[in-house]
């Protein structure tokens, strides 16, 4: 495994008992911004009747297909290539857009971006599920956290936890809704907006 994440092998079980409730047979996965690929291998493990189409950026893509290739499951496809800087989704639709720690390391721009790519690639009714950190009314659900932003602003100013509120208007100018925002483990939350029914 190349690029290992230790907080990426804490966080998949929880994120998959939240995402296993959403899924069904047949359904078809993008994530952007796969990483190393570690929760794309855990959940098409464990969910063998998903099909799972994990991504990275350009600069990041080897690793990831390095790690799908020496471990992947029949049901992951072979990594995409989406920069959320400049790629939009011209492939078929897909019922689920699946995002773990992307909005925090994205600039504000590339974050819109992300909610506009999963409306473009979401099928009516289809659900875009965002895992991270968030700040709910402008407060840190924890000191961690406001240390952590501390770190990602060092790092890169234009990086950050964002706003609850802000991700609820930018799906909403979208057209999707929020469904369920579950507190996860680690001071995170997973939101999972739902897209417009046709
Ligand atoms: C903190 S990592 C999260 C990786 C993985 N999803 C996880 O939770 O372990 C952030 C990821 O965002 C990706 N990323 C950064 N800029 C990007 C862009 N412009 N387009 C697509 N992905 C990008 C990075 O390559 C990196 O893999």
């Amino acid at each position: 495994m190349l690029g290992f994440s230790q907080a990426a092998d804490n966080n998949k079980a929880s994120i998959l008992t939240v995402l296993s409730k959403y899924l069904q047979a047949g359904d078809v996965v993008l994530e952007v911004g796969s990483g190393s690929g570690q929760h794309a291998l855990h959940m098409a493990q464990a969910l063998p009747y998903v099909t799972w189409y994990p991504s990275e950026h350009p600069a990041a893509l080897d690793t990831l297909k390095h790690n799908i290739e020496a471990c992947g499951s029949d049901n992951i496809a072979t990594p995409l290539s989406i920069d959320l800087v400049k790629d939009t989704w011209q492939k078929p639709l897909v019922d689920v857009v699946y995002a773990a720690n992307i909005a925090h390391i994205v600039t504000p721009l590339l974050g819109e971006r992300l909610v506009a790519l999963a409306r473009n690639a979401l099928s009516g009714g289809g659900l875009l599920a965002l895992y991270g950190p968030f700040k709910y009314a402008g407060a840190f659900t924890s000191e961690s956290n406001a240390r952590f932003e501390q770190w990602l602003k060092a790092r890169d100013p234009r990086s950050g936890i964002r706003d609850f509120e802000w991700m609820l208007e930018l799906a909403s100018g979208h057209d999707m809704t929020l469904i369920e925002d579950h507190t996860m483990p680690a001071n995170n939350q997973l939101l999972v907006f739902q897209s417009r029914k046709i």
